[in-house]
């Protein structure tokens, strides 16, 4: 096998696969630190789905009002319907203003207030006071397109740092040893089919989220969660894949995002009578409530025969009200997608949106110090050498089971950065790799040879499709056993698909049957374990609303979900405690209570 396949040995201190916010920012506090780092993408840095996010990062910074770390965390805690871990949430929003201020001295264009501070915006779920004061403005923004902004700010700076960067690169497989280690990572460079393997006493997955397993959806086609279909094929769990968020305002029938910051301008939803129904679902947030009960309530308004259009089937985003030259300068992205994909004036109409499927809340589990873990023995916490995972890719967790929006880039600049701090204690410089066993890689390498020369009788795009479709409809904003008994099965159908796969292009340069076969593969597992994780939780919280049981039940369900997969025994789910303790007594546990906006 390796004859026909010849692999080049690379070595590294650490190994950051993926290059969007998290990956680059960890990449360049490896390199900070001293350690020899070497950065994998499978597309060029500033074309990782960061660019996408719109409406801005939090942070307490308080530029626009009185704020506090502590408020963050508290909404962070309930946004996350108090699956998230608070020993986690408490670093994250503890770090973020230091956080973005770095961002702004690396040269991040941030809208300014008039007396020149970084500019801050409402976002959903976003409050004052512990939940008691009016709307936070916390989201930091550079105009509507703050993901863009910051990931070209955070590639620019980490040219700085003496880091080999393999561009257009795909990671094929992790190398574990038999104690379960990890020891780097097998590669293909797209351009030439070379197999590259990266030696490292730390890989870090950055490798972002698996949103495409859905039909429609915000994110990229790249979105194909690499990380988390190796970690599976790794023996390794993922945490709370039933997670799934809908975002309330995607463009109808294009998928594109809109951003929340629309509505922290002043925007707002309306259903086929012209009612704004959001003041019946969260009297005192309205709007702004978090996305899952958002989108719940534009999903119920078109249940109940109250949507827009001529089926009725979505809902309307209203920002013809504001001011024009405050859209010109806030929102100037959203005007663009907006008449380009629906053909829209957003100053004289509104935007037609339908809840579209934007993050995933679960992923690889890791502690605050972005390394995953795993249960061992009656250790829930255990550590995997060798292996760290942040960004959307991981699930540490921040946001349990429902995210707050503009969470998210602040989790990949802080995460990034915590899995640089501990890299630094944990790796040692320059020191000897161990040798690996001569069919360390055979495993990785029969599976690149057999979808390369895979002549079943149905294409990657039909199992795809297959798939997606499966997801957007049993795996949905609402959820019944019934439809997710029946998903699990069709689930399950469309994954022995993959054994009747038929790849066209023998060849190894440029090859993207090749690539979206593996990238697919990669998506099927994480399809079949999310929907196996949905079936099993009998309750709702934050995004997984379950009809037959309408409840959050503390009591059973304050837990991970695990899931192992393997391709012999299928969906193995085990559990990890909810981290109920804080990092510090600066701020106490916040305990459960009814979640209401
Ligand atoms: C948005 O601007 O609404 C998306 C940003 C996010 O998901 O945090």
């Amino acid at each position: 096998m390796s004859e026909a396949y010849p692999i080049t040995e690379h070595e590294y201190d650490v190994v950051v696969v993926g290059a969007g916010g998290a990956g680059l920012r960890a990449t360049m506090g490896m390199a900070q630190a001293g350690l020899k780092t070497a950065a994998i993408t499978k597309v060029f840095p500033t074309r990782s789905h960061t660019v996408a996010a719109q409406g801005g990062i939090s942070a307490s910074l308080g530029n626009m009002g009185e704020d506090n770390w502590q408020w963050h965390m508290y909404d962070t805690v309930k946004g996350s319907d108090w699956l998230g871990d608070q020993d986690a949430i408490e670093y994250m929003c503890r770090e973020a203003p230091a956080a973005v201020l770095e961002l702004e001295q690396f040269g991040m264009p941030f809208s300014r207030t008039e007396e020149g501070k970084i500019y801050q915006r409402a976002f959903g779920g976003m409050t004052t006071e512990f939940g008691e004061g009016p709307a936070a403005q916390r989201t930091c923004a550079a105009a509507d397109r703050t993901g863009h902004a910051m990931l070209h700010t955070l590639y620019s700076q980490s040219l700085k740092y003496d880091t080999d960067f393999y561009i257009e690169y795909f990671a094929l497989d992790l190398i574990m040893d038999e104690d379960g280690a990890c020891k780097g990572v097998l590669c293909l460079s797209l351009e030439d089919g070379t197999l590259h393997l990266f030696r490292a006493h730390m890989v870090v997955l950055a490798t972002g989220g698996f949103g495409r397993a859905y039909f429609s959806c915000t994110s990229a086609h790249t979105c194909t969660g690499d990380g988390g279909g190796m970690v599976l094929r790794a023996g390794l769990p993922l945490q709370d894949m039933e997670f799934t968020q809908f975002h309330p305002t995607g463009i109808y029938g294009a998928g594109c995002l809109i951003t929340e910051g629309v509505r922290g301008e002043g925007g707002y939803l309306v259903n086929g009578e012209g009612e704004r129904f959001m003041e019946r679902y969260a009297p005192s947030a309205k709007d702004l409530a978090s996305r899952d009960v958002v989108s719940r309530s534009m999903t119920m308004e078109i249940r109940d025969g109250r949507g827009v259009g001529p089926r009725k089937d979505h809902i309307f985003l209203h920002l013809d009200h504001l001011d024009k030259a405050m859209i010109e300068e806030r929102l100037p992205g959203i005007s663009e997608s907006a008449r380009i994909f629906a053909g829209v004036d957003v100053n004289k109409e509104p935007i037609p949106v339908i809840p579209t499927v934007h993050y995933n809340m679960g992923g690889i589990p890791t502690n605050y110090h972005g390394e995953v873990v795993d249960l061992k023995g009656d250790n829930p916490d255990a550590v995997v050498p060798g292996l760290m995972a942040v960004g959307e890719a991981a699930c540490v967790s921040v946001h349990g089971a429902n995210r707050l929006g503009s969470n998210s880039l602040i989790d990949l600049v802080v995460f990034g950065r915590a899995a640089a701090l501990r890299a630094k204690e944990t790796v040692k410089k320059d020191q000897a790799h161990t040798p690996l066993p001569e069919n360390a890689c055979d495993a990785a390498i029969a599976r690149l040879d057999g979808f390369r020369n895979a002549s079943g009788d149905m294409s990657t795009a039909q199992i795809r499709d297959n798939m997606q479709r499966v997801m957007q409809d049993d795996c949905a904003v609402f959820r019944t056993g019934d439809t997710l008994k029946e998903g699990v099965q069709k689930i399950g159908e469309v994954e022995k698909q993959m054994a009747q796969i038929k790849t066209t292009d023998r060849s190894l340069i440029w090859n993207s049957d090749l690539i979206e076969t593996l990238e697919l593969d990669n998506l099927i597992r994480q399809a079949v374990v999310s929907m196996t994780a949905a079936e099993n939780r009998k309750e709702s919280r934050g995004a997984h609303a379950r009809e037959d049981f309408p409840d959050r039940n503390d009591d059973e369900w304050m837990k991970h979900t695990l899931t192992y997969h393997s391709e012999g025994e299928g969906v193995r789910i085990d559990y990890r405690p909810v981290h109920t303790y804080t990092l510090t007594d600066e701020i106490d546990y916040i305990k459960p209570k009814a979640r209401v906006y």
